[in-house]
């Protein structure tokens, strides 16, 4: 089901072409990339300035690769996505689990898990995005941060009708209402970190109200 309770967000904005089970469409693995690899460099460049050392990090919606500095490190890296095999290949990650979370939103963390939570080039697959980013804010530590990239791909058959029509700024704005919608974060911040000649990046980030240690 979608956020089809919010009067705020009209169901049609989560119509999908195929509304079939994700986790079908995602049974076999893609060890592919999904945004050119200097927006990949760029997207890895904003970890590095925001993710500090030693970190909890939640890397939602993951795969193969998190896209984090390869030469930093974590307190842990924790990964949710689609597909096992993928997730397994992924060699960010310290711990792992399947979920469909436009199945069950709900996040199986305990609050205050985490220091950092990442959402790359996928928020446009979430049908429930409020609920979503509500369990986020749950799991984070106050003063922690959701980072939320977005860029201009997509599997169209599964990306919200949102996402195949509005505009790029329309699209940032809806992900700034999730937040809002959502409750728990501070104003977002916008950042437009598009190299030239490559795919667009575009990154919301947020932090967890109240106060950080
Ligand atoms: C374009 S890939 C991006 C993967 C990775 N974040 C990256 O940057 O390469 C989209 C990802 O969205 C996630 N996803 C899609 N539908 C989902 C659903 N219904 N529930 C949870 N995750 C989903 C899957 O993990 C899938 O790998």
């Amino acid at each position: 089901m979608p956020d089809v309770d919010d009067p705020a967000l009209p169901g049609g904005l989560f119509e999908r072409i195929d509304p079939g089970s994700d986790l079908a469409f995602y049974e076999q693995p893609r060890f592919v990339t999904h945004i050119d690899d200097a927006t990949i460099a760029a997207l890895t460049d904003f970890y590095r300035e925001r993710l500090a050392p030693g970190a909890r990090v939640l890397d939602l919606m993951s795969s193969w690769v998190s896209h984090l500095p390869e030469e930093e490190t974590y307190g842990s890296v924790v990964g949710h996505g689609m597909n096992a095999a993928e997730l397994g290949h992924n060699p960010r990650l310290d711990a792992w689990h399947v979920q469909d979370l436009n199945e069950d939103p709900q996040l199986p963390w305990p609050d205050q898990s985490f220091d950092a939570a990442l959402i790359a080039v996928s928020i446009q697959y979430l049908t429930r995005p409020v609920e979503v980013l509500g369990e986020l804010a749950r799991v984070l530590v106050p003063g922690g941060e959701v980072i939320i990239a977005t860029s201009h791909r997509c599997f169209p058959t599964k990306a919200i009708w949102a996402f195949r029509n509005l505009a790029p700024e329309e699209r940032i704005r809806l992900i700034a209402f999730y937040l809002q919608r959502a409750g728990g974060f501070e104003a977002p911040d916008f950042q437009d970190r598009s190299p030239d000649g490559a795919d667009p990046l575009w990154i919301l980030s947020a932090r967890r109200v109240g106060e950080s240690d």
